[in-house]
């Protein structure tokens, strides 16, 4: 029997289209994006975090001569707000991201599995879904209002 996932994502042509808070978050995910430590990719990742109780954090991705042991924006922002706000709900997550010399032909990037991963688990924690935007440095982008739209058949630990 063939089965098909839908998913559903909003496209925005410039950040303009969107709500003060989201503008905000680009505009901090923008500015972390130039703290990203990336000396071996050259791709400036950042990201920025809303928490429920209005709080904004950041991360950028930082990388490692021994390349495993990087670790992406996204999870450095979600790990670092996990150990220090335990009790806070993740509300919506802004990635920006593209090569250091960034041209308009750039895509928006979207959050690679091992990150798609982690955020799934911050759902599961809460209980509730975290709107996601990924856009590129000339503000186009892509939402989606849960990070399992991106991971279909996730795993979680409701299998363990
Ligand atoms: N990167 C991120 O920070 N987030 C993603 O979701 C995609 C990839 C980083 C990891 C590495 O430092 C660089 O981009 C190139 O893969």
């Amino acid at each position: 029997m063939k089965k098909d996932f839908t998913i559903s994502y909003d496209q925005f042509k410039s950040v303009e289209e969107l709500n003060e808070i989201e503008k905000e978050l680009f505009e901090k995910a923008k500015s972390a994006r130039e703290n990203a430590y990336a000396p071996y990719s050259n791709f400036f990742v950042g990201c920025a975090v809303l928490l429920e109780n209005g709080e904004i954090f950041t991360g950028n991705n930082q990388e490692n001569a021994a390349f495993p042991s990087g670790l992406c924006a996204e999870r450095t922002a979600l790990f670092w707000i996990g150990a220090n706000f335990p009790d806070q709900k993740v509300k919506k997550i802004f990635i920006v991201g593209g090569p250091k010399e960034v041209s308009e032909k750039n895509p928006p990037i979207p959050p690679c599995g091992a990150c798609r991963q982690s955020i799934i688990e911050y759902e599961t924690k809460q209980n509730e879904n975290i709107e996601l935007y990924f856009s590129n440095l000339h503000e186009e982008g892509i939402k989606v209002s849960s990070i399992k739209d991106l991971l279909p058949f996730y795993f979680d630990g409701t299998f363990l």
